[in-house]
């Protein structure tokens, strides 16, 4: 059958769901889908979420999954290409995982990581990681996600700095545009505005050097390499100016995700790691996104030659199942670490939830379920038929400027016209619009309003025909909007 347009109606999933009508629902839950949605927006305070636009219109809400696929409370069927946040690698409803929380839950339940104390998921965990982890990385800290993740990280450059007899290193740099967390000081290091303003942030000894993105801030006819030189240079030259001994570390997403899925441009790595080994300043790796497979190696340092001093991983390595996160350092700041400990006394950082025993053992089966399914590689090869898939739809398209990506995760940038890169006018909300039409089309996909692009990291398990099945969404869903704004 085909759309008004010409298209191919979308294929029809597979009815891998067992549906509740608006009635079932009322029945198990004693509230209706409506009800659901009205309690939610007079109650909660949602992340990430227009408070105004939320109290009018009220939620949308799942209430189940299955593999690619969510069903919300209306009953209407989905594909999640987008993997809940970045995260969902393994798919939905898996039930080793569940079985492995269940019986971390009824052995113990928890116990704290405190003072010395320790629980065997955690331990049987930490060899596992530190085994997987890129380079130098041998030690470990559990936290609960990426944002206390990278607070901790951040701590702990201040901290070996304070050891090593250099207090004054203290600056952490980001890049414009990045992504790396909202708490107080990791939503300083995230390089986006709307996470500044009206906050009070950034706070002091937070900088940001210019983005890695090619596509929006490279001259005319300059090339990638050249591009990425003088990334380098204006990266050396805020370190100058700074004072290199000030500047205690830099954080960067391998590719950097909510910001835009930009992968670096040709040659970035190279060249700001020779900047920052010159300087003396530590490398964090944010890999909360990247982290377990995504890019088609189970790090994205692996992908991009990334010598990191510290990692953070967090989201893919429960698939979401459990707040979970884990940072990494390497043996010679651990060795720092120790000796303060016998100078100073403890190491006096952590969560009451580090190390969870039950997030463990999901992490442990969720690990199991990649190495089983050789998710990884998987990712690799899906991922680059969803990058041609892409490219080859849009390839004609003035309203497409460019696909952007690596494995899993890929963006594509609208615009009102590819040979001027003429963006549409921010009120349009195109993004936005666009992944509406994707939603009543079955399709879930990630609007990045601040950049008109729309994103998707879908699960690693889906299938290459799954793929096509996405790509028809979207390109349906696209196609019916763009006319009207051009
Ligand atoms: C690269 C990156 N770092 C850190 C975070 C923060 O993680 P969390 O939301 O678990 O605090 C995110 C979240 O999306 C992220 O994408």
């Amino acid at each position: 059958m085909l759309y008004r347009n010409g298209l191919a109606q979308p294929r029809r999933l597979r009815p891998v769901l067992i549906y509740f009508t608006t009635d079932e629902i009322s029945a198990n839950n004693s509230m209706t889908h409506t009800d659901l949605s009205r309690l939610d927006a007079d109650t909660i305070l949602h992340p990430s979420t227009n408070a105004d636009e939320f109290a009018k219109h009220g939620s949308r809400i799942m209430q189940k999954g299955e593999g690619i696929y969510l069903e919300d409370t209306s009953g209407h069927r989905l594909i999640d290409a987008v993997a809940g946040l970045w995260c969902v690698n393994v798919g939905y409803g898996r039930q080793e995982i569940a079985d492995a929380m269940s019986q971390a839950a009824s052995k113990m339940g928890y116990y704290h990581t405190f003072t010395g104390m320790s629980n065997v998921p955690q331990v049987e965990l930490a060899e596992r990681l530190i085994k997987l982890a890129p380079g130098r990385l041998s030690k470990v800290f559990f936290a609960s996600g990426g944002s206390d993740g990278n607070d901790s990280l951040m701590k702990i450059v201040w901290y070996y700095h304070n050891l090593i007899g250099k207090p004054e290193k203290r600056k952490i740099i980001s890049r414009w545009q990045s992504y790396h967390g909202t708490s107080i000081a990791t939503a300083s290091l995230t390089g986006l505005p709307s996470f500044h303003k009206d906050f009070n942030l950034p706070i002091a000894n937070v900088l940001h050097t210019e983005s890695p993105d090619y596509f929006r801030h490279a001259h005319d006819g300059e090339s990638e390499l050249a591009f990425s030189a003088r990334r380098a240079n204006e990266l050396e030259t805020l370190i100058d100016k700074e004072g290199a001994d000030t500047i205690g570390a830099f954080i960067a997403e391998p590719v950097l995700g909510a910001g835009g899925v930009v992968p670096p441009p040709e040659g970035y790595f190279e060249a700001i790691q020779k900047v920052l080994k010159k300087h003396n300043i530590l490398f964090i790796a944010d890999e909360v996104v990247c982290g377990f497979g995504r890019l088609g190696k189970w790090f994205g340092s692996q992908v991009y030659d990334l010598d990191p001093d510290m990692m953070t991983t967090a989201k893919a390595i429960t698939s979401g199942y459990f707040p979970f996160s884990a940072s990494f350092i390497t043996d010679e700041i651990w060795q720092v670490l120790r000796e303060g400990s016998r100078k100073h006394g403890s190491f006096a950082h952590g969560y009451t939830y580090a190390g969870h025993p039950i997030g463990a053992a999901t992490a442990m089966a969720n690990l199991d379920i990649i190495e089983n399914e050789n998710l990884v590689s998987r990712a690799a090869d899906v991922g680059a038929y969803f990058q041609a898939q892409l490219k080859q739809r849009f390839a004609n398209d003035d309203f497409v400027a460019e696909i952007r990506g690596h494995g899993m995760i890929a963006a594509v940038q609208l615009v009102k016209d590819k040979s001027s890169k003429t963006l549409f006018d921010p009120g349009v909300k195109i993004a936005p619009k666009v992944t509406t039409e994707c939603y009543n089309n079955g399709l879930i996909a990630r609007p990045l309003p601040s950049i008109d692009s729309v994103a998707f990291s879908p699960p690693l398990i889906t299938t290459k025909a799954q793929i096509d099945d996405i790509v028809d969404r979207f390109e349906t869903s696209v196609r019916s909007i763009i006319p009207s704004y051009l």
